[in-house]
């Protein structure tokens, strides 16, 4: 993804890679003020970052454990211990259980740990690049679109998922416009959909959550977003809201696409129902900066991902091409 560097230059950056015996990321919580990559060689340090959203998004949270993963077979560490506390990291997404469960199997082979967490993070990549050619032909000059959470390059290592069409149609000349929902309560619409959006030049506006009905009713043309599991029915869990978001757009009969890669069908999950969701910290919701906003004695709840039904979704948006919900047994491998 372009970035504008510390020194004012802009240069191409990933979300996570590996050099010189170290895993580096960007810290995801300090943009877009501040562009700091954090480096661990510990794998139990990566599976920290992955919980507390230094890295975050579900193909970025894959790749990051294919990392973690590696970094264990590295230090020559038990490998089953390590895929456990890796996949302890976080409950929701399923690259996370994917990842790991593929790396696992390369080390258990004598494969090379960097070779083969670089090859995942590489297959990563070129699945958004394939995402971003199926979806971007549906954007058309002219069109506004709405996306939420962050579902781009930093989600995904880069490229994105729901934010590789909008890359591919910017980058064939297409004018359009992106409405993205601030994305309460960690607000990753607002501090990392607009900042690659910006870094991009892809026109755009960050409007709260709360407006996205209203900003639908005066006209909104397709709506994307990602996806973090989506059970064997076409049921997707994805970051809070998008359940609200799919509902509305039914009501105004705007075409809802999903974007994701094959790694995030987990078609061992019947439905939506059986997808466990992540229940995040109080104090992400009361609190402001470390600081209380919300009154002493008021509880707050924080379910990080919600279940958006099958039914609410016109199209799967992969690597291997767009599918209905009806459509997507077609995908397992
Ligand atoms: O809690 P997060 O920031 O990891 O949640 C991210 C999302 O919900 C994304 O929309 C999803 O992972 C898809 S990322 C390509």
């Amino acid at each position: 993804m372009k970035a504008r560097m510390k020194d004012g230059s802009t240069g191409d950056i990933k979300a996570v890679w590996f050099e010189n015996g170290k895993v580096r990321m960007i810290d995801q919580r300090k943009l877009p003020l501040d562009l700091v990559i954090v480096e661990f060689d510990d794998y139990r340090d990566v599976a920290e970052a992955i919980k507390n959203m230094t890295t975050r998004g579900a193909p970025c949270i894959g790749a990051s454990a294919a990392y973690a993963m590696c970094l264990a077979g590295l230090g020559g560490k038990d490998l089953d211990e390590a895929a456990a506390f890796i996949k302890a990291a976080r409950p929701t997404a399923y690259d996370l259980f994917y990842a790991t469960d593929w790396m696992y199997s390369r080390l258990k082979n004598g494969d090379d740990p960097v070779k083969a967490a670089d090859e995942y993070a590489d297959m990563t990549v070129a699945k958004c690049r394939a995402i971003g050619e199926y979806g971007g032909a549906l954007i058309k000059d002219g069109m506004r679109l709405m996306t939420h959470c962050n579902a781009g390059a930093l989600a995904t290592v880069d490229v994105g998922t729901a934010l590789a069409p909008m890359r591919n149609a910017h980058d064939a000349g297409r004018k359009f416009f992106v409405y993205a929902s601030e994305t309460r309560p960690r607000l990753q619409g607002m501090q990392l959909t607009a900042w690659e959006l910006n870094q991009e030049g892809i026109d755009h506006a960050i409007i709260p959550d709360g407006a996205s009905a209203y900003y639908m009713s005066q006209g909104v043309d397709m709506i994307i977003v990602g996806a973090d599991r989506i059970a064997a029915n076409g049921d997707f869990a994805n970051k809070i809201g998008t359940f609200d978001k799919a509902i509305c757009a039914k009501r105004f009969g705007i075409p809802f696409y999903v974007a994701a890669p094959v790694s995030t069908f987990d078609f061992s999950t019947e439905t939506g129902k059986d997808i466990v969701i992540e229940q995040r910290s109080e104090t992400e919701v009361t609190e402001v900066n470390g600081m209380r906003i919300a009154p002493i004695g008021s509880k707050a709840l924080n379910p990080a991902f919600d279940v958006t039904p099958a039914e609410l979704v016109t199209g799967f948006i992969t690597e291997k091409g767009i599918f209905k919900p009806s459509e997507i047994s077609e995908m397992r491998e």
